[in-house]
């Protein structure tokens, strides 16, 4: 065939042409072509139906029951407690315990309390459990399959906490009643599926860090912004209408009507923006020793919690971080020193260091008070640095985020033996209940 050509005479040549196109269009190479169109369409919706239809496998149930082998405790009614954080997380490992380990392995995706209250010879418990199964499955048959699961436990297995089963109930609840009640809890992210996000380890950032990878990912960040001056600080969000910043951050102006507040990955375009309508700086600020570095900002009207807003929780005041305990710091402040303001929010995770260790000769000998809490790394490399001050340094407690430091002060950035400084927030816990109510 490919020698045929020769043979014609010039006026065959059209045909010559048409016998190439068929020759390119033979049936080998056309059916690997629709094969090639149908492979790609094939792995557009599979990917289209993954990210769309694993969101419609979420179950979320509402589950309620009472203990009898506690007593409650008044802390309970606190979320932020100790006492009420402890047994949370007792809870919820039992949950998992019971869900993971049974036949259904895989399916249970996690749980959260919502509340515990006082009940005759016990305590009640609130919880939300998520489960992912196929969506041809029903509410009704899932709800007897986890109703079955965790009453064979609780026959055979030695459970913690002894749970009465006339008492139990669960109720299929939709993804919007799931998300109000997890609203009412601070320092959770969500993504857009409405699903609390697994922590993961994201790492480095600010001086050495990383962009953010999710839109709602730090949802209680803010820039502070000075009209017409743009990016001046971070601040965390604590309720719909109060922000936790540094009091150095309005060394230069204190007067709110000339400072707005932005939420969301980047400055520019914002998620949610407020105007300010309060600033309180703690009346013990000291400037040169930069003592008592924290302020409160109040927003001249409320934001709504969403994805991408959410307030971060306050450590109780007698929490205790151990040295080296991971947290994150996230911020639009420079990446080096003397650098420019970045648009896309950037996170680092560093380590807590020991006042005492920080207050070494060869570190800040002797510059770090009570009120203060050292993060970063010894060797230096990750950082916050300019313009990440008065944002958030966070913990992450089983999910749940807490707001442990404010970026205060340091020297340069990054440096060996000179980590970040931060307002330690636990001292504070009682000033901010007075000036909020919070
Ligand atoms: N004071 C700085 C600011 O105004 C932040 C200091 C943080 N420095 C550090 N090395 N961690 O933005």
């Amino acid at each position: 065939m490919m020698y045929a050509p020769v043979r014609y005479s010039e006026a065959d040549y059209p045909r010559i042409d048409y016998q190439r196109r068929e020759q390119f269009w033979d049936p080998i190479r056309l059916t690997l072509f629709i094969l090639a169109i149908v492979a790609i369409i094939g792995i557009a919706i599979g990917i289209v139906t993954h990210f769309v239809v694993e969101d419609d496998n979420s179950f979320y149930y509402l589950a309620s029951f009472k203990v009898t082998n506690i007593k409650y405790k008044e802390n309970y009614g606190m979320r932020t407690s100790r006492d009420f954080i402890e047994r949370s997380h007792q809870i919820e490992k039992m949950m998992s315990r019971i869900f993971r380990n049974s036949s259904g392995e895989g399916r249970f995706i996690k749980s959260h309390v919502i509340k515990l209250s006082p009940e005759k010879n016990g305590v009640n418990i609130l919880m939300v459990l998520v489960f992912r199964y196929p969506s041809t499955d029903n509410t009704e048959r899932i709800r007897k399959k986890i109703e079955r699961i965790l009453y064979q436990t609780m026959k055979t297995k030695q459970l913690p906490l002894t749970i009465n089963k006339p008492s139990f109930t669960l109720t299929s609840i939709d993804r919007k009643k799931m998300r109000n009640l997890l609203k009412s809890r601070c320092g959770i992210r969500m993504t857009s599926s409405y699903m609390p996000l697994l922590a993961f380890s994201s790492t480095e950032r600010i001086v050495q860090g990383r962009k953010t990878s999710m839109e709602g990912e730090w949802p209680w960040q803010a820039s502070l912004q000075l009209k017409g001056k743009g990016h001046q600080c971070g601040a965390s969000l604590i309720s719909n209408t109060w922000m936790l910043t540094a009091a150095h951050c309005f060394r230069k102006n204190k007067d709110p009507s000339q400072w707005i507040v932005t939420f969301g990955t980047t400055i520019t375009p914002p998620a949610v923006q407020r105007s300010v309508g309060k600033i309180i700086i703690h009346e013990n600020y000291h400037q040169e020793t930069n003592e008592n570095d924290i302020a409160l900002a109040q927003l001249a009207t409320r934001v709504e919690f969403s994805n991408v807003v959410q307030r971060v929780c306050l450590p109780d005041s007698s929490i205790k971080l151990p040295p080296k305990t991971s947290v994150f710091v996230t911020g639009f402040g420079s990446i080096v020193d003397d650098g420019p303001t970045q648009n896309h929010l950037r996170q680092a995770r560093v380590e807590t260091i020991s006042t005492e260790v920080c207050n070494r000769k060869d570190v800040y000998d002797g510059l770090v008070t009570s009120g203060m809490l050292c993060a970063g790394y010894m060797e230096g490399k990750i950082d916050a640095c300019k313009g990440d001050s008065g944002g958030p340094l966070v913990y992450d407690n089983h999910d749940i985020w807490y707001l442990v430091g404010i970026v205060s002060w340091g020297q340069s950035c990054a440096l060996p033996k000179k980590p970040g400084v931060y307002t330690r927030v636990s001292r504070y816990r009682d000033w901010i209940a007075l000036k909020t109510g919070i």
